[in-house]
């Protein structure tokens, strides 16, 4: 099953692909992984992308299905695959298409997930994930269960993003409702559209989508 999770910065597609990965097998090719993984290279396009990143834009179209077209390429054997903040753009979008019918798979489900503006500042502002495992925590709504440490892995290399302040956010919302948000009307026209309501807490949320997909 190859399913996208669409939705606002701070939505929690990241802690439902974290949920599917676990439950189902599934792997999640993230792209604000990949880029944060660039940005950390040190290359020249590293830097690029850092500075894009930083001022809460969207990276260029090119750079992005680069990299989904090169993981594609070693995901695609395995249990299914969740496109996380992946596709953001018509283009992208359209990439997608070409690319999964390149090599025979199909897209089986879009899952909106459905917030409003002021949680995903309270959301943003107080993320912190794993710097070794990637698990995703919040001051308030999910600490660590021991301060300082990882639950997860134990690892005391707990992270903020360099993104996750009010400024950016208020871009990267711009950006969502001028560049993304009509991928909510050309996934709808193709009957794969799944609302969900991400404002309920995570565990109905990932009920909701296992119901949506009817698996
Ligand atoms: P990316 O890393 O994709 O960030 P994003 O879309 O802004 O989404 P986030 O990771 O911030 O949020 P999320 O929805 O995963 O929420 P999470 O589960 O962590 O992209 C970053 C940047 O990279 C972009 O701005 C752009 O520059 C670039 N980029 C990436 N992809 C690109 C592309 N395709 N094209 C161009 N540029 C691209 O949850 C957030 C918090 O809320 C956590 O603390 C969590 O614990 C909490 N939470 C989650 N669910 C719930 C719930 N149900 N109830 C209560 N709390 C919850």
């Amino acid at each position: 099953m190859n399913i996208i999770l669409l939705g606002a910065p701070g939505a929690g597609k990241g802690t439902q692909a974290r949920n599917l990965v676990e439950k189902r097998g599934m792997v999640q090719l993230s792209t604000g992984d990949m880029l944060r993984a660039a940005r950390t290279s040190g290359t020249e396009m590293g830097k690029r992308v850092a500075e894009v990143m930083d001022r809460g834009e969207l990276v260029t179209d090119e750079i992005v299905i680069g990299l989904i077209g090169e993981a594609l390429d070693s995901a695609s054997a395995s249990g299914g695959v969740i496109f996380d903040g992946f596709p953001r753009t018509l283009a992208q979008a359209d990439a997608l298409g070409g690319l999964l019918g390149e090599k025979g798979l199909a897209l089986d489900g879009v899952i909106e997930l459905r917030v409003d503006d002021e949680a995903l500042v309270d959301r943003i502002t107080g993320r912190f994930t794993c710097g070794n495992c990637g698990e995703v925590y919040h001051d308030r709504t999910k600490p660590t269960k021991v301060a300082g440490q990882c639950d997860v892995c134990g690892s005391t290399d707990l992270q903020r993003r360099a993104d996750d302040n009010e400024d950016s956010l208020r871009q990267r919302l711009m950006e969502y409702y001028k560049k993304t948000s009509p991928l909510i009307g050309y996934y709808h026209a193709k009957g794969d559209l799944h609302v969900v309501d991400g404002l309920a807490p995570v565990a109905e949320v990932e009920a909701a989508i296992a119901a949506a997909l009817k698996a």
